[in-house]
């Protein structure tokens, strides 16, 4: 069989041009869908059986045959690369052809490429969808077993990147749980419109066959059926909805980075990255760089690009099919690739960080992150709120002029801004009474933090 032969060479009289040929091709960009092609054509198939034009026995051998191939394409899912084939579709039909002959070009009866091209790339969608859902689990898992060993290590919470309030690093890392599950979450709501199927809309306006959509739907695991072929054959939305949930996904990533490249800084030294995820340099020998941490940092980037360039593809295309939209799949399939090994590496740094509870503590400690408690502790005894702030503002400047925190004061002292201050004073300033005391859900304390723990882990089903 030449595999260089055409789907489409009656019209014409002279073969393509080589340079064409090789523009025209997106065999490298999408024979990862060989799988979800061979499956669309078997269901397919068995609706030819149901209007008559495939015999029992015909549809047996198309079946067959397209077993055979999916079975060599799992051995060897690069096998078609060596070929001339214009894409993966031709690529499987030719290959059909050539294990039962003749029968093989009955296949493409009131089907196109235009209805085979999406079914095959919706099938994929869902599938990665499920896998990117375990993959965000995973990191998910991850930072619970972090959280769970760290829930009392305090360290600074930061607003403007300036010490703020007491929190606590298993604090830091429900957050992240949190910013992750809402990624897993979308996710699913799109499951919801990936399980539409379009097969059966023949070119742009459907098919002739007289097939039943629903049950070919369904014999594929989609739920419903599109409505409308023009719409289904040029619909690329699932793709930018996808590159769109990577996006925002790793919008998420890149601030875990830099957050965990300031804790790591020199001057901070909140956490130590292990040698699995960090780098040398090759000049200066003390140097231990958070390479894993930038690179997701930096492939946000990538990220992003994939979706406007996905948004860009499509923008002002007229309907219904343009071979623009044969790049979706390069540009799909490399967003997807780089969040997935994003995602991967975010779980092994999680896993692998240190914290340096002392450093943390001590720089808690430090930055007068108690002074909210110390204006509530006036509050309780009476004072306005307003004159509350305004009391403890002069206290932090005399304590910053004095170069001490607020406890190394003395009662005396404190009783020289306001009278209300007594000596159960030192106890609501300890880091720990300002933790506890946020215990309403949603708060830094102990209690909550474990409970929420609890809360998350009752949604992983990855263990
Ligand atoms: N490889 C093409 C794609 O991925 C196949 C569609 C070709 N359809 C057509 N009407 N020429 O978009």
């Amino acid at each position: 069989m030449n595999q260089n032969k055409k789907l489409w060479g009656g019209r014409f009289y002279k073969q393509a041009h080589p340079l064409f040929e090789k523009f025209n091709s997106s065999l490298y960009d999408d024979y990862f869908l060989a799988k979800y092609d061979i499956l669309g054509s078997i269901a397919w198939s068995k609706s030819l059986l149901e209007c008559n034009v495939l015999t029992i026995s015909e549809q047996y051998q198309i079946e067959v045959a397209l077993n055979k191939i999916l079975k060599e394409v799992e051995k060897h899912p690069k096998i078609m690369l060596d070929t001339l084939s214009e894409d993966i579709h031709s690529w499987i039909e030719y290959k059909l052809i050539s294990f039962v002959g003749d029968l093989g070009k009955k296949l493409h009866t009131g089907r196109s490429r235009n209805d085979q091209v999406t079914t095959s790339l919706k099938l994929w969608c869902k599938y990665i969808t499920n896998k990117l859902i375990i993959y965000l689990q995973k990191v998910q898992y991850a930072l619970i077993l972090q959280a769970e060993i760290s829930f009392k290590y305090i360290m600074p919470g930061y607003t403007h990147l300036q010490r703020a309030q007491p929190i606590t690093f298993a604090y830091w890392c429900l957050a992240y749980v949190e910013m992750f599950k809402r990624d897993e979450n979308r996710l699913q709501d799109s499951l919801l419109r990936l399980n539409i199927s379009p097969l059966g809309s023949g070119a742009l306006s459907g098919t002739y066959c007289n097939i039943n959509r629903d049950i070919l739907a369904f014999k594929l695991g989609f739920q419903n059926i599109t409505k409308n072929s023009l719409d289904a054959v040029s619909d690329r939305d699932y793709v930018v909805e996808l590159l769109s949930i990577s996006s925002i996904s790793m919008m998420h990533l890149s601030r875990f980075s830099e957050d965990l490249i300031f804790f790591n800084a020199g001057e901070v030294n909140f956490i130590e990255l292990s040698d699995f995820v960090t780098s040398g340099s090759s000049l200066m020998p003390q140097k231990k760089n958070p390479d894993a941490l930038e690179l997701i940092r930096g492939k946000t980037g990538t990220v992003y690009g994939c979706l406007m360039n996905m948004l860009v593809l499509l923008k002002g295309l007229p309907l219904s099919y343009n071979k623009d939209m044969q790049e979706d799949k390069k540009i799909l399939f490399s967003g997807i690739h780089t969040w997935i090994m994003c995602l991967k590496m975010a779980e092994l740094v999680i896993q692998t960080v240190k914290v340096n509870t002392e450093v943390c503590l001590k720089s808690a400690k430090k930055g007068y992150a108690n002074s909210t408690e110390l204006t509530e502790y006036l509050v309780n005894k009476g004072v306005t709120f307003r004159e509350a702030h305004f009391i403890v503002g002069k206290i932090v400047l005399a304590a910053i002029n004095k170069q001490c925190s607020l406890e190394d004061l003395s009662l005396d002292f404190f009783q020289r801004y306001h009278s209300a201050f007594k000596d159960d004073l030192y106890n609501k300033l300890n880091l720990f009474t300002c933790i506890n005391s946020k215990n309403a859900i949603g708060g830094v304390s102990f209690n909550q933090v474990l409970n929420h723990i609890l809360e998350v882990k009752k949604t992983l089903y990855y263990d």
